[in-house]
Protein backbone atom coordinates (compact mmCIF):
# COMPACT_ATOMS: atom_id res chain seq x y z
CA UNK A 1 0.00 0.00 0.00
CA UNK A 2 1.60 3.27 -1.02
CA UNK A 3 1.80 5.79 1.33
CA UNK A 4 2.28 9.19 1.60
CA UNK A 5 6.07 10.55 0.48
CA UNK A 6 6.25 8.03 -1.82
CA UNK A 7 7.96 9.12 -5.42
CA UNK A 8 5.35 9.21 -8.23
CA UNK A 9 7.90 6.77 -10.04
CA UNK A 10 7.38 4.60 -7.16
CA UNK A 11 3.88 4.50 -6.95
CA UNK A 12 3.42 3.82 -10.60
CA UNK A 13 5.85 1.02 -10.05
CA UNK A 14 3.88 -0.85 -6.94
CA UNK A 15 0.40 -0.27 -9.11
CA UNK A 16 2.06 -1.54 -12.09
CA UNK A 17 0.05 -4.68 -12.73
CA UNK A 18 0.55 -5.07 -17.03
CA UNK A 19 1.64 -8.14 -18.60
CA UNK A 20 5.61 -9.17 -18.11
CA UNK A 21 5.79 -7.46 -21.68
CA UNK A 22 4.71 -4.05 -21.44
CA UNK A 23 5.25 -4.12 -17.49
CA UNK A 24 7.21 -0.29 -16.87
CA UNK A 25 6.00 1.21 -20.08
CA UNK A 26 3.74 3.40 -18.42
CA UNK A 27 5.71 4.24 -15.47
CA UNK A 28 8.52 5.27 -17.96
CA UNK A 29 5.68 7.45 -20.22
CA UNK A 30 4.59 8.97 -17.42
CA UNK A 31 7.83 10.00 -16.12
CA UNK A 32 8.51 11.86 -19.16
CA UNK A 33 5.06 13.41 -18.65
CA UNK A 34 6.54 14.47 -15.15
CA UNK A 35 9.39 15.69 -16.43
CA UNK A 36 7.47 17.77 -19.11
CA UNK A 37 5.29 18.97 -16.22
CA UNK A 38 8.49 19.72 -14.15
CA UNK A 39 9.76 22.45 -16.60
CA UNK A 40 6.32 24.05 -17.25
CA UNK A 41 5.83 24.87 -13.67
CA UNK A 42 9.34 26.26 -13.78
CA UNK A 43 8.43 28.71 -16.33
CA UNK A 44 4.78 29.91 -14.89
CA UNK A 45 6.58 30.13 -11.64
CA UNK A 46 8.82 32.48 -13.42
CA UNK A 47 6.53 34.25 -15.39
CA UNK A 48 7.59 37.49 -16.96
CA UNK A 49 11.18 37.32 -15.43
CA UNK A 50 11.25 34.35 -18.23
CA UNK A 51 9.41 35.99 -20.95
CA UNK A 52 6.50 33.70 -21.53
CA UNK A 53 3.65 36.38 -20.53
CA UNK A 54 1.91 38.03 -23.08
CA UNK A 55 0.00 37.04 -26.26
CA UNK A 56 1.64 35.31 -29.31
CA UNK A 57 0.39 37.42 -31.94
CA UNK A 58 -1.53 34.43 -33.57
CA UNK A 59 -4.72 32.09 -33.71
CA UNK A 60 -4.45 28.11 -33.31
CA UNK A 61 -7.01 26.04 -35.58
CA UNK A 62 -9.74 26.76 -33.32
CA UNK A 63 -9.33 30.41 -34.15
CA UNK A 64 -8.89 31.18 -30.22
CA UNK A 65 -5.80 33.90 -29.71
CA UNK A 66 -2.76 31.97 -28.71
CA UNK A 67 -0.63 33.36 -25.78
CA UNK A 68 3.32 32.73 -25.93
CA UNK A 69 2.56 29.95 -23.19
CA UNK A 70 0.45 28.05 -25.22
CA UNK A 71 2.90 27.62 -27.76
CA UNK A 72 5.79 27.51 -25.67
CA UNK A 73 3.96 24.71 -23.31
CA UNK A 74 3.02 22.90 -26.06
CA UNK A 75 6.96 22.63 -27.26
CA UNK A 76 8.43 21.63 -24.01
CA UNK A 77 5.83 19.00 -24.32
CA UNK A 78 6.69 17.15 -27.45
CA UNK A 79 10.58 18.13 -26.98
CA UNK A 80 10.62 15.96 -23.72
CA UNK A 81 7.92 13.31 -24.77
CA UNK A 82 9.17 12.51 -28.36
CA UNK A 83 12.31 10.56 -27.02
CA UNK A 84 10.19 8.45 -24.79
CA UNK A 85 10.65 5.55 -27.76
CA UNK A 86 7.16 4.72 -25.90
CA UNK A 87 5.09 7.54 -28.19
CA UNK A 88 3.60 7.05 -31.75
CA UNK A 89 2.11 10.32 -31.98
CA UNK A 90 1.17 13.13 -30.04
CA UNK A 91 -2.41 15.33 -30.87
CA UNK A 92 -2.32 18.96 -29.22
CA UNK A 93 -4.96 21.55 -28.99
CA UNK A 94 -2.33 23.82 -30.15
CA UNK A 95 -1.64 21.81 -33.89
CA UNK A 96 -3.71 21.26 -36.53
CA UNK A 97 -3.25 18.02 -37.08
CA UNK A 98 -1.28 15.38 -34.68
CA UNK A 99 2.59 15.27 -34.70
CA UNK A 100 3.75 11.84 -35.99
CA UNK A 101 7.14 11.10 -33.72
CA UNK A 102 9.89 11.90 -36.29
CA UNK A 103 11.64 9.02 -37.54
CA UNK A 104 15.33 9.53 -35.74
CA UNK A 105 13.46 9.00 -32.47
CA UNK A 106 12.50 5.22 -31.34
CA UNK A 107 8.36 4.79 -32.26
CA UNK A 108 6.12 3.54 -29.49
CA UNK A 109 2.66 1.81 -28.95
CA UNK A 110 1.02 4.94 -27.29
CA UNK A 111 -0.73 8.05 -28.56
CA UNK A 112 -0.88 11.08 -25.65
CA UNK A 113 -3.43 13.74 -26.64
CA UNK A 114 -2.91 16.70 -24.60
CA UNK A 115 -4.06 20.91 -23.79
CA UNK A 116 -0.37 22.31 -23.18
CA UNK A 117 -1.87 25.46 -21.46
CA UNK A 118 -5.49 25.28 -19.58
CA UNK A 119 -6.82 28.53 -18.48
CA UNK A 120 -4.49 30.44 -20.63
CA UNK A 121 -6.84 33.74 -19.77
CA UNK A 122 -5.21 33.16 -16.39
CA UNK A 123 -1.17 33.46 -17.49
CA UNK A 124 -1.24 36.92 -17.34
CA UNK A 125 -2.98 37.47 -14.20
CA UNK A 126 -0.64 34.92 -12.07
CA UNK A 127 -3.75 32.87 -11.50
CA UNK A 128 -3.89 29.28 -11.86
CA UNK A 129 -3.35 26.90 -15.13
CA UNK A 130 -2.65 23.45 -15.94
CA UNK A 131 -1.64 20.85 -18.27
CA UNK A 132 -4.44 18.12 -19.18
CA UNK A 133 -2.98 14.39 -20.49
CA UNK A 134 -4.84 11.73 -22.37
CA UNK A 135 -3.17 8.23 -23.15
CA UNK A 136 -4.11 5.60 -25.41
CA UNK A 137 -2.83 2.67 -27.31
CA UNK A 138 -1.93 2.55 -30.84
CA UNK A 139 -2.53 -1.21 -32.40
CA UNK A 140 0.82 -1.62 -34.46
CA UNK A 141 4.27 0.24 -35.31
CA UNK A 142 2.84 2.27 -38.15
CA UNK A 143 2.69 6.04 -37.94
CA UNK A 144 -0.89 6.88 -36.84
CA UNK A 145 -2.84 9.26 -38.74
CA UNK A 146 -5.38 11.78 -37.02
CA UNK A 147 -7.86 8.78 -37.18
CA UNK A 148 -6.31 7.08 -34.87
CA UNK A 149 -6.74 10.01 -32.14
CA UNK A 150 -10.57 9.41 -32.24
CA UNK A 151 -10.90 6.75 -29.40
CA UNK A 152 -13.53 6.77 -26.95
CA UNK A 153 -12.73 7.78 -23.25
CA UNK A 154 -13.04 4.41 -22.04
CA UNK A 155 -10.13 3.60 -23.98
CA UNK A 156 -8.18 5.59 -22.51
CA UNK A 157 -5.07 3.82 -20.55
CA UNK A 158 -4.27 6.70 -18.57
CA UNK A 159 -5.27 10.50 -17.90
CA UNK A 160 -4.47 13.57 -15.37
CA UNK A 161 -3.35 16.87 -15.07
CA UNK A 162 -0.79 18.94 -13.36
CA UNK A 163 -1.92 21.86 -12.12
CA UNK A 164 -0.14 25.07 -11.60
CA UNK A 165 -1.06 27.18 -8.63
CA UNK A 166 0.38 27.90 -5.34
CA UNK A 167 1.94 24.24 -5.86
CA UNK A 168 2.14 22.24 -8.69
CA UNK A 169 0.46 18.89 -8.42
CA UNK A 170 0.42 16.08 -10.72
CA UNK A 171 -2.93 14.17 -10.30
CA UNK A 172 -3.67 10.95 -12.55
CA UNK A 173 -5.26 7.78 -13.19
CA UNK A 174 -4.58 4.57 -14.73
CA UNK A 175 -8.08 2.70 -14.14
CA UNK A 176 -6.97 2.15 -10.22
CA UNK A 177 -8.66 5.05 -8.99
CA UNK A 178 -6.99 9.19 -8.33
CA UNK A 179 -4.01 10.01 -7.38
CA UNK A 180 -2.25 12.95 -6.36
CA UNK A 181 1.31 14.19 -5.94
CA UNK A 182 2.82 17.62 -4.96
CA UNK A 183 5.96 19.12 -6.43
CA UNK A 184 8.71 19.25 -4.22
CA UNK A 185 10.66 22.52 -5.35
CA UNK A 186 14.04 21.64 -3.21
CA UNK A 187 14.27 18.01 -4.99
CA UNK A 188 12.25 18.19 -8.06
CA UNK A 189 10.66 14.91 -7.50
CA UNK A 190 6.58 14.76 -7.71
CA UNK A 191 5.56 13.20 -4.18
CA UNK A 192 2.55 11.31 -3.16
CA UNK A 193 0.49 13.35 -1.04
CA UNK A 194 -3.24 12.66 -2.17
CA UNK A 195 -3.78 9.25 -1.69
CA UNK A 196 -7.38 7.49 -3.06
CA UNK A 197 -8.98 10.73 -4.23
CA UNK A 198 -12.77 10.31 -4.11
CA UNK A 199 -15.89 12.94 -4.96
CA UNK A 200 -18.41 13.39 -2.52
CA UNK A 201 -21.97 12.09 -3.94
CA UNK A 202 -23.42 15.21 -2.45
CA UNK A 203 -22.25 18.96 -3.17
CA UNK A 204 -23.74 22.67 -2.77
CA UNK A 205 -21.23 24.01 -4.56
CA UNK A 206 -21.25 24.73 -8.49
CA UNK A 207 -18.45 26.44 -11.04
CA UNK A 208 -20.30 28.00 -14.30
CA UNK A 209 -19.65 30.95 -16.00
CA UNK A 210 -22.43 33.02 -14.77
CA UNK A 211 -21.80 36.02 -17.60
CA UNK A 212 -23.34 33.69 -20.22
CA UNK A 213 -26.10 33.18 -18.40
CA UNK A 214 -28.95 34.94 -21.04
CA UNK A 215 -27.62 32.19 -23.63
CA UNK A 216 -28.49 29.20 -21.13
CA UNK A 217 -30.91 26.69 -22.40
CA UNK A 218 -33.51 25.79 -20.28
CA UNK A 219 -32.08 22.61 -18.56
CA UNK A 220 -29.12 24.95 -17.25
CA UNK A 221 -31.54 27.96 -16.76
CA UNK A 222 -34.03 25.70 -13.98
CA UNK A 223 -30.78 23.86 -12.24
CA UNK A 224 -28.82 27.01 -12.04
CA UNK A 225 -32.28 28.98 -10.72
CA UNK A 226 -33.03 26.46 -8.33
CA UNK A 227 -29.73 26.50 -6.56
CA UNK A 228 -29.83 30.54 -6.46
CA UNK A 229 -33.03 30.14 -4.90
CA UNK A 230 -30.90 28.55 -2.00
CA UNK A 231 -33.22 27.54 1.81
CA UNK A 232 -36.17 29.17 -0.02
CA UNK A 233 -36.23 27.13 -2.86
CA UNK A 234 -36.80 23.97 -3.98
CA UNK A 235 -33.33 22.97 -3.11
CA UNK A 236 -34.08 23.83 0.49
CA UNK A 237 -30.21 24.62 1.24
CA UNK A 238 -28.07 27.46 0.11
CA UNK A 239 -25.19 27.28 -2.51
CA UNK A 240 -22.10 28.86 -3.44
CA UNK A 241 -20.37 29.61 -7.24
CA UNK A 242 -16.54 29.51 -8.33
CA UNK A 243 -15.36 29.96 -11.33
CA UNK A 244 -11.56 29.60 -11.74
CA UNK A 245 -11.49 30.07 -15.54
CA UNK A 246 -8.98 27.35 -15.58
CA UNK A 247 -11.00 23.86 -16.21
CA UNK A 248 -8.16 22.11 -14.49
CA UNK A 249 -8.62 24.52 -11.33
CA UNK A 250 -12.14 23.86 -11.17
CA UNK A 251 -11.98 20.24 -11.92
CA UNK A 252 -9.39 20.26 -9.02
CA UNK A 253 -11.41 21.92 -6.53
CA UNK A 254 -13.97 19.39 -7.47
CA UNK A 255 -11.85 16.31 -6.90
CA UNK A 256 -10.43 18.18 -3.29
CA UNK A 257 -13.85 18.95 -1.83
CA UNK A 258 -17.12 17.98 -4.41
CA UNK A 259 -19.11 20.66 -6.52
CA UNK A 260 -19.96 20.56 -9.76
CA UNK A 261 -18.40 22.34 -12.96
CA UNK A 262 -20.62 23.15 -15.93
CA UNK A 263 -19.56 24.45 -19.36
CA UNK A 264 -22.74 23.69 -21.39
CA UNK A 265 -23.87 24.19 -24.96
CA UNK A 266 -25.77 27.62 -24.82
CA UNK A 267 -27.45 29.63 -27.34
CA UNK A 268 -24.13 31.72 -28.16
CA UNK A 269 -22.15 28.61 -29.20
CA UNK A 270 -24.86 27.19 -30.76
CA UNK A 271 -25.40 30.06 -33.11
CA UNK A 272 -21.70 30.00 -34.07
CA UNK A 273 -22.32 25.60 -34.97
CA UNK A 274 -20.57 24.67 -32.13
CA UNK A 275 -21.38 21.65 -30.15
CA UNK A 276 -19.77 22.47 -27.20
CA UNK A 277 -16.73 25.10 -25.84
CA UNK A 278 -14.52 22.57 -24.34
CA UNK A 279 -12.46 19.58 -26.45
CA UNK A 280 -13.54 16.02 -26.04
CA UNK A 281 -9.99 14.42 -26.79
CA UNK A 282 -7.86 16.57 -24.46
CA UNK A 283 -10.50 17.80 -21.86
CA UNK A 284 -13.26 16.59 -21.47
CA UNK A 285 -12.34 12.60 -21.78
CA UNK A 286 -9.13 13.45 -19.34
CA UNK A 287 -11.25 14.87 -16.64
CA UNK A 288 -13.94 12.52 -17.31
CA UNK A 289 -11.87 9.76 -16.64
CA UNK A 290 -10.34 10.89 -13.46
CA UNK A 291 -14.04 12.03 -12.06
CA UNK A 292 -15.40 8.66 -13.09
CA UNK A 293 -12.74 7.13 -11.16
CA UNK A 294 -13.17 9.47 -8.78
CA UNK A 295 -16.52 8.27 -8.02
CA UNK A 296 -18.54 11.22 -9.34
CA UNK A 297 -20.11 11.60 -12.89
CA UNK A 298 -19.16 12.93 -16.38
CA UNK A 299 -21.88 13.46 -18.64
CA UNK A 300 -22.47 15.88 -22.03
CA UNK A 301 -26.53 15.78 -20.32
CA UNK A 302 -27.23 13.27 -23.11
CA UNK A 303 -24.65 10.51 -22.80
CA UNK A 304 -21.87 9.63 -20.99
CA UNK A 305 -18.56 11.87 -21.85
CA UNK A 306 -16.65 8.69 -21.84
CA UNK A 307 -18.99 6.99 -23.97
CA UNK A 308 -18.78 9.55 -27.38
CA UNK A 309 -17.57 8.30 -30.65
CA UNK A 310 -15.13 10.80 -31.65
CA UNK A 311 -15.53 11.86 -35.14
CA UNK A 312 -12.40 15.14 -35.84
CA UNK A 313 -9.60 15.75 -33.26
CA UNK A 314 -10.94 19.05 -32.28
CA UNK A 315 -14.58 18.03 -31.10
CA UNK A 316 -15.93 20.01 -28.77
CA UNK A 317 -18.16 18.86 -26.17
CA UNK A 318 -21.02 19.89 -23.32
CA UNK A 319 -19.57 19.14 -20.15
CA UNK A 320 -21.23 18.44 -16.85
CA UNK A 321 -19.43 17.05 -14.59
CA UNK A 322 -18.68 15.95 -10.44
CA UNK A 323 -20.56 15.38 -7.75
CA UNK A 324 -23.13 12.32 -8.79
CA UNK A 325 -26.35 13.99 -7.09
CA UNK A 326 -25.77 16.96 -9.14
CA UNK A 327 -24.72 15.61 -12.27
CA UNK A 328 -27.59 13.09 -12.42
CA UNK A 329 -29.97 16.02 -11.40
CA UNK A 330 -29.14 18.47 -14.00
CA UNK A 331 -29.14 14.95 -16.58
CA UNK A 332 -33.01 14.86 -15.17
CA UNK A 333 -33.66 17.88 -16.41
CA UNK A 334 -31.71 17.58 -19.91
CA UNK A 335 -34.35 14.44 -20.41
CA UNK A 336 -37.09 16.58 -19.58
CA UNK A 337 -36.11 19.40 -22.34
CA UNK A 338 -35.09 16.47 -25.40
CA UNK A 339 -34.68 19.51 -27.52
CA UNK A 340 -32.06 21.11 -25.95
P1 LIG B 1 -7.87 26.82 -22.83
O1 LIG B 1 -7.20 27.90 -22.04
O2 LIG B 1 -7.07 25.55 -22.89
O3 LIG B 1 -8.38 27.26 -24.17
O4 LIG B 1 -9.16 26.32 -22.01
C1 LIG B 1 -9.96 27.27 -21.39
C2 LIG B 1 -11.23 26.59 -21.04
C3 LIG B 1 -11.29 26.04 -19.64
O5 LIG B 1 -10.09 25.88 -18.99
C4 LIG B 1 -12.16 27.00 -18.89
O6 LIG B 1 -12.99 26.30 -18.00
C5 LIG B 1 -12.95 27.67 -19.95
O7 LIG B 1 -12.25 27.54 -21.15
C6 LIG B 1 -13.16 29.12 -19.68
O8 LIG B 1 -13.94 29.62 -20.69
P2 LIG B 1 -14.70 31.01 -20.56
O9 LIG B 1 -13.65 32.06 -20.73
O10 LIG B 1 -15.69 30.97 -21.69
O11 LIG B 1 -15.37 31.03 -19.20
MN1 LIG C 1 -8.17 23.99 -21.97
MN1 LIG D 1 -5.09 25.25 -23.69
Amino acid sequence: MSQIGTTLTQFLTEQDNSPAESRGELTALLGDVATACKRLSHLVRMGELAGVLGAAGQENVQGEDQKKLDIIANEVFIDSMQRSGLLAGVASEEMDSHYPIPSQFKRGEYLLAFDPLDGSSNIDVNGSTGTIFSITRHAGKDAPSDADFLKSGREQVCAGYCLYSSASMLVLTTGQGVTGFTLDNSVGEFILSHPDITVPASTSEYAINASYSRHWLAPEKRYIDECNAGVDGPRMRNFNMRWAGSMVGDVHRILCRGGVFIYPLDARLKADGKEGKLRLLYEANPMGMLIEQAGGMAHTGTQPILDIEPYTLHQRVPVIMGSSEEVARLVEYHADNIND
